[in-house]
Parts: structure tokens; C-alpha cells; sequence
């Protein structure tokens, strides 16, 4: 219905991956299947405002990020809509007003795209469904989390859920490589209020993109087996998260995370995105296990943050080790506390 006009405002939170996802094939479908929990604090809300337009020959939007017309972030959006248009036919026929503003500090290193692609996605679903609301709250969700995913691969498993699957999987059920589902089975308890401290040890720009990074899977001496390895790794991480088994969850979580980064490494061309603090970190986050059998471990990003993970039991002494031992490997100190959530919210 080409006479409707309105607005929609919605939050959609950043995720962090326990299997990950590194490589894909064409149209965003991911080389491997990956899991992750959805974050709770670090969010992107963003309201878009539609007005009919005539004009139907091409996308017409303006942007502004945190108050600001931010006019590097056009291309972004117009290669989106590009995407998504087959999919989402009336795009040509609105101008949008799209206002965006993420809960973190900009260029902190965490990834903006996974919350920003979610949330603009989920705004594009209410728009559609103010034309169509006999459409059913699956179908919602779905086709949110499949336009995510075409905006950035990881964005997809940031719509719905604590615990979201995207990639198809043998023993998942539901599970596909068009868009994130939550994880089917019944979580542990141990999981609940799972803590996320995210160490910012470097805000500086990546030294590469996703997009780069996801293309040097192709002819990768490890790629076969990497794949492999991953189906693996969330079959037993699909066991950990239903029996609370925590050791198990440890040694997958941060065996995950080093082989992202070694996958990196032996690429050609090949990158280092741990920094001496990340090191330092992971040292320390090691002995103070040891030390004191709380069930705490790291896992990265394509980057040099720590994210620390612990159960919400252990949080007190966890932060008080954080603050003691590790806020001095940190940029300007700063960290941010988050635990898992459970997706985006209308606002
Ligand atoms: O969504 P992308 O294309 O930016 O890929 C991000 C991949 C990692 O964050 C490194 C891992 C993951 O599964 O989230």
C-alpha cells in the first residue's frame, strides 16, 4: 500500500559468537554453522520514518547517526537496499529518515554491524507488516533475521533468542543458512544471566574487514577441515549448553577463539589482531583460573577485545579480579559489563 506513511523505532542488541562464523559462499551463506549469546547492554536503536515517494526508479534516504548526518554510512545502506530489494519490493517506493545510535562508544572495536544490520532490518519488518498484519510473528522474525544476514553475516543472529544458531546443522533442529533460530533445546541453568565483560584493550580501526577476512577462507590451506571441525564444535557445544557442563564450555569457547585468530594467521595474506594486552589478558585470565577454579573464560572477535565470560554466580569476584588485574591492559581503562539478553525490542 503505496499511500501508507509512519514510523517505527526499534533496539536490536550485538551478539558474541561461541562456535564462529569465518567464511562464506555467495549471498551471504555461511562456510560453517556458528552459535552465539545474544548481548543485552550493547544495542543499536534505530528509528525510520517512510513517506510515499513517486519517484520508484531508486533508493532515497537520509541518515543520521547519533544526532549527526553521517553521509560514510550511504554507501552501506545503499548496497543493503540493493540486496535486500528483491526481497523487499516497496524500498524504491518510500523515502526513509533513518536515525541510528549505538549504547557503546563509537570505534570501541565492538562491531556495530551485527546490532546496526539487526535493527534496521526489524524496522524494515514493521514497516512491511503495517501493510500486511495478518503476517505471523514467525514470519516476522524469519525474513528479519534472512534480511540481517544479507546486510552482514552475524547481524542474523541478533534478532530473536538468548542462544541463536545460524548454518545449517545436522543435529539442530530448524536449522538453516538463511537466517539465525534460536537454540531449539532447553539451556542449563548454569547459562542463565551469562556474563559478558568486554575488555577494550584497542579501539583502533581493523586492519581488516570482515568482508576481506570471510574471503580469505576461499583457498585457505585449513578451510576443509576448519569447517569440519566447526559442525563438531557446536554439536558438543549443543551438549555443554544443555547439561551446564562448564569445563567443556571453556575449552570449546576459547578453542574457538584461537582458531578464528589462527585462521587469520595463516591466510595469505595473513594478520595478527590480538595485541601484547589480549596476551597479557588471556595469561591472566588462565592463572587466575587455576587459581581459584572459577569457572571464567575469554573469547575474541575479529579484533583485539576480550570478551570475558562467566557465570552470574562468580560476577563480584570476577570483577573485582577485572578491576585489580586486568582494567590496566585496557584502553583508557574502559570495559563494559554485559550478560546475555534476549534480542531486539520495540521501542
Ligand atoms: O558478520 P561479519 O561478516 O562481520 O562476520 C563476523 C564474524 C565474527 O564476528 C568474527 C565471528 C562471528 O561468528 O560473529
Amino acid at each position: 500500500d503505496d499511500s501508507l506513511s509512519g514510523s517505527s523505532c526499534w533496539s536490536a542488541p550485538s551478539n558474541i559468537a561461541l562456535v564462529k562464523y569465518w567464511g562464506k559462499k555467495e549471498n551471504q551463506i555461511p562456510a560453517n554453522p556458528s552459535i552465539s549469546f545474544t548481548l543485552n547492554q550493547c544495542k543499536t536503536i534505530t528509528g525510520i520514518d517512510f513517506q510515499p515517494k513517486k519517484n520508484t526508479g531508486q533508493f532515497s534516504f537520509d541518515f543520521l547517526f547519533e544526532g549527526q548526518p553521517k553521509e560514510s554510512f550511504h554507501p552501506k545502506i545503499e548496497s543493503f537496499f540493493q540486496r535486500i530489494f528483491p526481497y523487499c519490493p516497496y524500498l524504491s517506493h518510500f523515502h526513509f529518515s533513518i536515525d541510528s545510535q549505538n549504547t557503546f562508544p563509537h570505534s570501541s572495536g565492538i562491531a556495530s554491524s551485527a546490532s546496526g544490520m539487526a535493527a534496521l532490518s526489524v524496522n524494515l519488518m514493521d514497516l512491511e507488516r503495517q501493510s500486511n498484519p495478518s503476517m505471523s510473528e514467525e514470519y516476522f522474525w524469519q525474513k528479519a533475521s534472512f534480511l540481517a544476514r544479507l546486510g552482514s553475516g552475524s547481524a542474523c543472529r541478533s534478532l530473536k533468542g538468548q542462544v541463536v544458531v545460524w548454518g545449517e546443522h545436522a543435529t539442530i533442529q530448524g536449522s538453516t543458512d538463511l537466517y539465525g533460530v534460536e537454540f531449539p533445546d532447553e539451556i542449563h541453568s548454569n547459562f542463565n544471566h551469562y556474563q559478558d565483560t568486554i575488555l577494550l584493550v584497542d579501539k583502533g580501526e581493523k586492519q581488516v574487514s570482515s568482508t576481506v577476512g570471510h574471503d580469505l577462507m576461499h583457498n585457505h590451506p585449513y578451510a576443509t577441515r576448519r569447517f569440519e571441525q566447526a559442525h563438531d564444535n557446536l554439536k558438543a557445544m549443543q551438549n555443554v549448553l544443555t547439561t551446564g557442563d562448564l569445563e567443556q564450555f571453556i575449552q570449546l569457547t576459547e578453542s574457538e577463539a584461537l582458531t578464528l585468530h589462527a585462521m587469520m594467521m595463516t591466510s595469505m595474506p595473513y594478520f595478527i589482531l590480538m595485541k601484547p594486552n589480549t596476551l597479557e589478558i588471556i595469561n591472566k585470565i588462565w592463572s587466575f583460573r587455576r587459581e581459584t577454579k572459577i569457572p571464567l573464560c575469554f573469547t575474541l572477535d575479529a579484533g583485539a577485545n576480550v570478551h570475558v565470560l562467566y557465570p552470574e554466580n562468580d560476577k563480584a569476584a570476577v570483577l573485582q579480579f577485572i578491576q585489580s588485574e586486568l582494567v590496566g591492559y585496557c584502553q583508557k581503562e574502559q570495559y563494559i559489563c554485559d550478560e546475555i539478553g534476549n534480542g531486539a525490542l520495540k521501542i
